[in-house]
């Protein structure tokens, strides 16, 4: 049985590591890695490659950055032409970026069935492109992988039938079991930057509504810079956050007062996480690794696909509209007393990366 897995940005090589460690190992399952080139940065992918050690991509399609449409647009080119060359008996695809949309496309079109890891999650703000390629790609797949019993009713609520939809939890999670001793034992972030347990914030900002909106990104850096009167916050930037900090004129005055550092790889950036007092982010994985770590957490968004963990105490909601407000919510949160404690079982237990492939080697020649 052949599987295409299609990746293309950070967050996917870091789930696709945890599901392809467990397909390398099945004896009738072959994998062919394609990378989109979504992300080409050293440190926004090759890193992740190498220590997550993720196998060489038998295809970089070399996309690289444009608008949406032209991005979208080349990888589904692309995609196709591989999945001819290698008629596959299933198309993996991961999360909600364009490279997930234009894989899920281009095998839905050639009649390949395309399997959803983290299906279901749903912002309901249609102004985010990940909400519009989240669901296209939910509506094109034929497995679709749940991480929640919210994405599940997500789901259910669209129609989608029953047969399709399987609660595994979460490969986030698999990923942080898999590679916590290596981190452990192998980042040095820690005495590098000179950094002690439970003495900084970390934050992390790249999502579209906050970086491509000027006021949004002046209230979210000015409120950060404020926060860091109190406590250092040490910030690994997004290339895209960088763009806009030049674009916008903020660059000199918050390398003044926030600690900015280049991107880094997983196993730091894992260190970095279970040894914060606090982080704040508008990322999805690292919302839910605060958790995993319990590491209060400050989501810089109006709304979060990981309904579950606001319920639960870990993580409050700070749409970042105003300085003082960012600057407040921030440390009102450090004050505060940590979530409820939560069953093992939320996010799968460990086990999400054994049921996808159980159930993907179980469904050969289902679909469309
Ligand atoms: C993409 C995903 C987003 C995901 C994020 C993970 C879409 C629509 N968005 O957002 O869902 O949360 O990845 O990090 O797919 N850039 C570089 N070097 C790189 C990559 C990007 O300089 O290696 C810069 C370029 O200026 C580029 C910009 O970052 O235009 C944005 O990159 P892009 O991949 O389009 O979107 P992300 O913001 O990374
Ligand atoms: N991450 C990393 N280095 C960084 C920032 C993030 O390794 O400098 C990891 C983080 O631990 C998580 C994933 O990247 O596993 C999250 O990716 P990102 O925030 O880019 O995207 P999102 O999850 O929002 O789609």
């Amino acid at each position: 049985m052949k599987i295409i897995t299609i990746v293309g940005a950070r967050p996917q090589f870091i789930k696709a590591a945890a599901v392809s460690r467990k397909l390398q190992s099945h004896p009738s399952i072959q994998e062919v890695l394609v990378h989109t080139g979504q992300h080409y940065d050293e440190n926004m992918s090759d890193v992740f490659f190498q220590e997550l050690e993720i196998p060489k991509p038998n295809y970089h399609l070399g996309i690289g950055s444009s608008n949406h449409g032209a991005q979208t647009g080349r990888m589904l080119e692309a995609i196709e032409q591989v999945l001819q060359q290698e008629s596959p008996d299933w198309v993996l695809v991961y999360g909600d970026t364009n490279s997930t949309l234009a894989g899920a496309i281009a095998s839905v079109k050639l009649h390949i069935p395309v399997a959803h890891v983290e299906a279901g999650l749903r912002s309901f703000n249609r102004r985010m492109p990940e909400e519009i390629n989240r669901v296209l790609t939910d509506h094109a797949a034929d497995l679709l992988f749940a991480p929640t019993t919210a994405a599940v009713e997500n789901l259910q609520h669209e129609g989608i039938a029953q047969e399709k939809i399987h609660l595994v939890g979460d490969v986030m999670y698999d990923a942080a079991l898999d590679y916590a001793v290596k981190a452990e034992e192998k980042s040095l972030i820690l005495q590098k930057l000179g950094l002690t347990a439970q003495n900084y914030i970390l934050a992390t900002i790249h999502r579209a509504e906050n970086t491509d909106d000027s006021s949004r990104l002046q209230a979210l850096f000015t409120g950060l810079a404020k926060v860091s009167q109190n406590i250092p916050v040490i910030l690994p930037l997004h290339p895209r956050t960088r763009a806009a900090l030049l674009r916008e004129g903020l660059s000199e005055n918050i390398s003044k007062s926030l600690r900015i550092i280049e991107p880094v790889g997983y196993l730091d950036m894992v260190m970095l996480e279970k040894n914060a007092k606090l982080i704040t982010t508008d990322s999805g994985g690292v919302q839910k690794e605060a958790f995993f770590y319990r590491v209060p957490c400050v989501t810089l968004r109006a709304e979060t696909e990981w309904v579950e963990l606001v319920q639960l105490g870990w993580n409050r909601l700070l749409p970042p509209l105003d300085a003082t407000d960012v600057a407040s919510g921030i440390l009102e949160a450090l004050e505060s007393n940590s979530g409820n404690e939560v069953p093992e079982t939320l996010y799968g237990g460990g086990l999400a990366t054994s049921q996808i492939v159980e159930l993907l080697s179980q469904n050969i020649g289902i679909g469309v």
